[in-house]
């Protein structure tokens, strides 16, 4: 995920980069690695970008005595390369006199690059982004104008985007989009916007136009015109203005974080598919752990539930994995020929990253999955892997949890030589499940009224009942336990008594019933989450699924379960006590 903005402006106007500083700050949020800006005046387009914070980047380029008509900002969340200088955007054809931003990541860039370069074109960075510029370029040569040349563009690009683009001799702001989000404001005073989202330019204008998938289009001081399919769509019906303030703006009009990510678990699974089916150091990996001796899973928290999978899943087949609850690792010892598989959304947990070190002097082989290119933790790995969520604002793991086990069913699919055509089901099984589940969670969350709960499944189930309990403890400040069912009977149920809540996390296993009635038979307040319909409680809520897409059906409506008794509670899920989104101590 980026932030990506455009500026158009009929006037040249040195305050337009304050404005576009403060929209870069709001930004910001989207992505921390790099920042960039170009703006377009009779003298071209002059480009200034580097690694770091808005605020360092804009004093060390000196955004702010930037003069122009157009304007391009970006804050990025690498992708393909590494977050430094010559990968931030905005980049350029070979002539600079074309400037592109770019969110989303392009599955055939190689390709294209490949294609690009035996035409001549010399590329300065390890972006996917990059080939647009000389896309065009490319095209115009050839002799199209400059509309057609960037529609010919988009349509060689395979993947998401949403793209701007300026250039010389033109006093228009090319756009594009494609499972990507991006908006246009209608500024006062011959000025308009097209932005990542409303917050950078909400205190501009509040008249906005939206823009559809697959639509492209320009954006003039004055003007705005779209069209799809090659033909022109009709704006007004597009218009709408804006309630909502500046801060409710830049989460997307959800009232929290984490709300916005949960809805957003479609999109970073959909990415994290695409990328991971096209990388090579999928393969590798791959390759690594079938010819492993023993396959350490080491991970922290939610991260380690995610890995439950993985295990399960190698086990199942004539290979050995071993899940480490990463602070543990002093407890087990790897030697030459075992892998460690880390799993860790930040790169950064400093339990992972001492696991890292200590079974690397074992003289294990380390390969880890994160979700921020060249984390620390990717950084000390023989292979890096990356999950494609975006950045995750609230300290609980929702996206970042689906988007990990999307990229270890990649995984173990490659290493038991399995179709992974299955998978592209996945991010409309959770499209469906937030939609159809998140009235009903609203209204368990004014059930779950006892000081504890048991969240309890089975197989495949376990670790998301594990982590739907993790999710309401630490959101909600609700003591949850989770157990395998068949485990409950060995201890736990000696604590159910009248009313005490009872949580069934059900992959559609039949066997569950009986402890669904066990439970029943001693008071407990029965909820079931399940993929089939049990019949045995009237709280119950049916996900649909198909075989081996459970996690993705059941996380939703644990994740918003957790989310609404927060709410309900009057805590803050974003920022729950005592937790940090990213933990570097011991
Ligand atoms: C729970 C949560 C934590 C993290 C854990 C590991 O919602 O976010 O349990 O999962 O601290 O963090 P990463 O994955 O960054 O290593």
């Amino acid at each position: 995920m980026c932030g990506i903005i455009g500026i158009a402006s009929s006037k040249k106007d040195r305050t337009l980069t304050d404005v576009l500083v403060s929209s870069l700050a709001r930004l910001e949020y989207r992505g921390y690695d790099s920042v960039g800006v170009a703006s377009l005046d009779e003298g071209g387009i002059d480009v200034r970008k580097a690694k770091g914070k808005v605020v360092e980047v804009v004093k060390r380029k000196k955004i702010n005595e930037m003069n122009g008509y157009l304007f391009l900002g970006h804050t990025r969340w690498a992708t393909h390369g590494a977050p430094n200088d010559q990968n931030a955007h905005p980049h350029i054809d070979c002539t600079g006199k074309i400037a592109v931003v770019h969110n989303g990541t392009l599955t055939n860039y190689k390709e294209l690059r490949e294609e690009l370069e035996s035409l001549g074109h010399k590329f300065r960075s390890d972006t996917d982004t990059e080939v647009i510029p000389h896309l065009v370029e490319e095209f115009m040569k050839r002799g199209m104008d400059s509309f057609s040349a960037f529609k010919a563009a988009i349509s060689s690009l395979k993947g998401s985007y949403a793209i701007l683009m300026i250039m010389e001799g033109e006093r228009r702001i090319f756009f594009a989009r494609l499972d990507n989000p991006l908006v246009i404001g209608l500024g006062e005073d011959n000025k308009n916007f097209v932005a990542s989202e409303y917050a950078p330019f909400l205190p501009f204008t509040s008249t906005v136009v939206t823009i559809q998938d697959g639509e492209v289009g320009f954006v003039t001081p004055s003007s705005v015109y779209i069209e799809k399919d090659g033909k022109v769509v009709d704006i007004n019906d597009r218009i709408h203005k804006l309630n909502f303030s500046v801060i409710s703006a830049s989460k997307g009009g959800y009232s929290h974080f984490m709300l916005k990510e949960i809805h957003e678990s479609p999109l970073a699974v959909k990415e994290t598919i695409s990328t991971m089916l096209s990388d090579e150091a999928v393969v590798e990996a791959s390759r690594i752990i079938s010819n492993a001796n023993r396959v350490f899973v080491v991970a922290a928290g939610t991260s380690y539930h995610a890995g439950l999978f993985f295990t399960r899943y190698l086990n199942l087949s004539s290979l050995t994995a071993i899940p480490v609850i990463a602070s543990e690792y002093s407890s087990y010892k790897a030697k030459s020929g075992d892998v460690v598989l880390a799993l860790s959304q930040s790169g950064e947990t400093l339990d992972v990253k001492m696991a890292i070190k200590k079974f690397r002097n074992d003289g294990a082989s380390i390969i880890s999955i994160t979700n921020v290119i060249e984390s620390t933790i990717s950084r000390e790995s023989d292979v890096k892997l990356y999950m494609r969520a975006g950045p995750e604002l609230g300290v609980a793991a929702t996206k970042t949890f689906v988007s990990q086990v999307a990229s270890l069913m990649i995984l173990k699919s490659r290493v038991l030589n399995e179709d992974t055509s299955y998978l592209a089901k996945a991010p409309q099984i959770l499209e469906d499940a937030v939609e159809e589940t998140e009235g009903k969670m609203k209204r368990w969350s004014t059930l779950i009224d006892f000081p504890s709960v048991y969240y309890l499944s089975k197989g495949i189930g376990v670790p998301l009942a594990m982590e739907g309990a993790l999710k309401i403890k630490e959101v909600a400040y609700v003591h949850a336990e989770a157990y395998p069912a068949g485990e409950s009977k060995h201890g736990p149920i000696a604590l159910v008594s009248e009313g005490f809540p009872v949580i069934f996390v059900n992959p559609g296993l039949d066997e569950l019933k009986v402890n669904m009635e066990e439970m029943k038979s001693r008071g407990a307040k029965i909820f079931s989450i399940s993929t089939v319909n049990t019949n045995l409680t009237d709280n119950e809520v049916i996900v649909k699924s198909e075989r081996d897409l459970e996690p993705f059906a059941l996380s939703p409506p644990l994740q918003l379960l957790a989310f609404y008794v927060s709410v309900n509670k009057g805590i803050d899920p974003d920022r729950p006590r005592n937790l940090a989104k990213t933990v570097t101590v011991e």
